[in-house]
């Protein structure tokens, strides 16, 4: 049996108390097993005193192909974005490029702890994505891309529904599970644009007849509406709902440019929202209404988006960002510190439908744990642990990082990884995919 303790820091439960306890934490295989209390001195212990301990983040919108596009894509709006940078990479992709483009993504992800992602991969070679995962120790829901249209699209990106959904279920009877349970495999139809109608209505029947998640983008940006309401005849929401996707399961990226009426159905069929405050800078797509969507009670999380589109994917920008751009919309405090904590833990375990199994320190629930210093020069004075993290830490600050009970980063050094020799491999990979794109 393997045990440990966490000792020293003070503990973010994220419980619905939102209690926070001063006290150590025992992990036994892979479990939480106690917090707080009385602990025996002989146990194998880590020291995270200045730290706060917390449930490790959430991200549900990624795209871990993509982090080797990085500064490859920049200062275009989404469609020229995809057409003349992003589909092109894509297509480029081979299973080395894929293979360094996944560990960079994870390292980056666990080294600024985020302990689990929901991330939609490209057309082809998504095994290589989720076999590089099962290795990594990152928890991961993973979608291969699904899209069968648009007239720029490369060729070898548009795949006609039945060979898109036998492959995704062959992915789904491979993987879903794997990895101690740590890897599933969710549905991902890009967005309504690349998606024929009859390619949403299969991810739809699919995804209801297996329960299976749905990853997708939707409401991004204006010209984006734009072509799906020339297409449908309808607003985009309108639209997934009248293709059967509008269900729990659905997880719609984005949703900045989403009326009333579109907000109220997504309330009422419990669509997730994936809010991504960075991308939506970048690419200039417009300032989310998060607090609205959430009055109405929808669940909204937190993630980075590709690296092609943010350049980064540390979970402390998107937090800060969050709440920065609220406050810009509807005045200072709009979205507080500790409603964006709870974006990042746990509604982006809700999400994943682990809402019990992860994204709290309660016993019984998943070790996924980090440790973030707020003990320096850089965070010093904390006085609120939750503005600390929101506003005044960064990735770097994170000391370790655990999940399934597995130290994967330890005084900010991620095990197993030469990042010197990361970054070398990621510049060959990226040069060879470039020519191969012809960019
Ligand atoms: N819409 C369709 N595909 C994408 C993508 O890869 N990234 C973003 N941000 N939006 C999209
Ligand atoms: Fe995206």
């Amino acid at each position: 049996m393997s045990t440990c303790v966490l000792r020293g820091a003070t503990v973010l439960t994220m419980n619905d108390a939102r209690d926070v306890v001063t006290g150590p934490v025992v992990v036994r295989d892979g479990v939480i097993a106690q917090v707080g209390g009385a602990v025996p001195a002989d146990l194998p212990a880590i020291d995270v005193s200045g730290c706060v301990l917390l449930p490790g983040f959430v991200q549900t919108h990624v795209h871990l192909c993509q982090t080797l596009f990085r500064g490859a894509a920049d200062d275009l709006a989404l469609l020229a974005w995809l057409r003349q940078r992003v589909w092109p990479m894509e297509a480029a992709h081979d299973a080395a490029s894929l293979r360094v483009s996944t560990r960079l993504a994870v390292h980056e992800l666990l080294r600024t702890g985020t302990t689990a992602v929901l991330t939609m991969e490209t057309v082809h070679g998504t095994e290589v994505v989720l076999e590089t995962l099962a290795a990594s120790g990152l928890r991961a829901t993973v979608g291969k891309c699904l899209m069968d249209s648009d007239d720029a699209a490369p060729a070898r990106l548009k795949q006609a529904v039945a060979p898109a959904i036998d492959d995704a279920l062959a992915l789904h009877r491979a993987f879903d599970g794997s990895a101690d349970g740590r890897i599933r495999v969710a549905l991902a139809p890009r967005f309504a644009v690349s998606c024929s109608r009859a390619l949403l209505e299969a991810a739809a029947d699919v995804s209801a007849s297996r329960a299976l998640l749905v990853h997708t983008h939707a409401s991004e940006q204006r010209d984006e509406i734009a072509v799906v309401r020339r297409l449908a005849g309808m607003g985009n929401l309108a639209y997934l709902a009248d293709t059967g996707l509008a269900t729990p399961r659905l997880c719609a990226a984005h949703c900045v440019w989403v009326d009333e009426e579109e907000q109220a159905l997504m309330a009422e069929r419990d669509v997730k929202v994936l809010h991504c405050p960075g991308s939506n800078l970048k690419l200039g797509s417009g300032l989310a209404p998060i607090v609205e969507m959430q009055r109405r009670g929808i669940t909204v999380s937190l993630g980075a988006d590709g690296a092609a589109c943010n350049n980064r994917l540390d979970m402390f920008d998107e937090m800060r960002l969050a709440a920065t751009l609220q406050a810009v919309r509807l005045g200072p405090g709009a979205l507080p510190a500790r409603d964006v904590v709870w974006m990042a833990t746990r509604a982006g375990a809700r999400t994943l439908g682990l809402g019990d199994v992860i994204g709290q320190v309660t016993p019984g629930y998943r070790a996924d744990l980090i440790a973030v210093d707020v003990s320096g020069p850089l965070v010093a004075p904390s006085t609120d642990l939750y503005s600390s993290l929101v506003y005044a830490c960064r990735g770097t600050d994170v000391r370790l990082t655990m999940v399934d009970g597995d130290v994967l980063v330890r005084n900010g050094e991620h095990r197993g990884v030469d990042p010197q020799a990361l970054a070398a491999s990621a510049h060959v990979e990226a040069r060879r995919l470039r020519t191969r794109a012809g960019l």
